[in-house]
């Protein structure tokens, strides 16, 4: 089960900037405890320069959860899916956050900041944390996801 005591990283290129920004004022207001990574504004970025620190401090334990954002979700998800411990969700509806940590038990919800509306992008995270792994047959599937080159 979630606890709200708990710190989540958030990040984000150019591409989710202002989401990235509309989620950490909305979901402080809900009591959610976020450490901003950047980006720091809408200037042009490479996504990666902002989503290898918070997948590197998900995959050893620092952080049991993240979110990360750019414009599709894309380059985002794919980055953090580079590291062992990470399992990176790319979500765009409501129905996707749950079932991903339900089914995956992803650590990290990637966000399009450019194809989502916010307020449904709120929702997702809120549902996203605040959904359990279901674990049994799943817990097979997710152990047969990384390779071992
Ligand atoms: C930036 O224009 C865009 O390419 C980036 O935010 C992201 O969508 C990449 O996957």
């Amino acid at each position: 089960m979630f606890d709200k005591n708990q710190v989540i990283p958030v990040g984000s290129d150019h591409g989710g900037f202002e989401l990235k920004e509309y989620l950490i004022q909305k979901l402080s207001t809900k009591g959610y405890r976020l450490k901003d990574y950047g980006t720091s504004s809408i200037v042009s970025v490479d996504y990666p320069d902002f989503i290898h620190p918070i997948a590197k401090a998900v995959n050893i334990g620092m952080f049991d959860f993240g979110i990360i954002l750019c414009g599709s979700g894309q380059g985002a998800s794919m980055t953090a899916n580079k590291y062992p411990n990470v399992r990176a969700a790319l979500c765009w509806d409501l129905e996707q956050a749950k079932l991903t940590r339900l089914h995956n038990n992803a650590n990290i919800i990637a966000l399009p900041g450019r194809f989502v509306d916010f307020e449904t992008a709120t929702k997702m995270v809120d549902i996203f944390l605040n959904t359990d792994f279901e674990g049994g047959r799943h817990k097979n599937r997710i152990d047969k996801i990384p390779v071992s080159e």
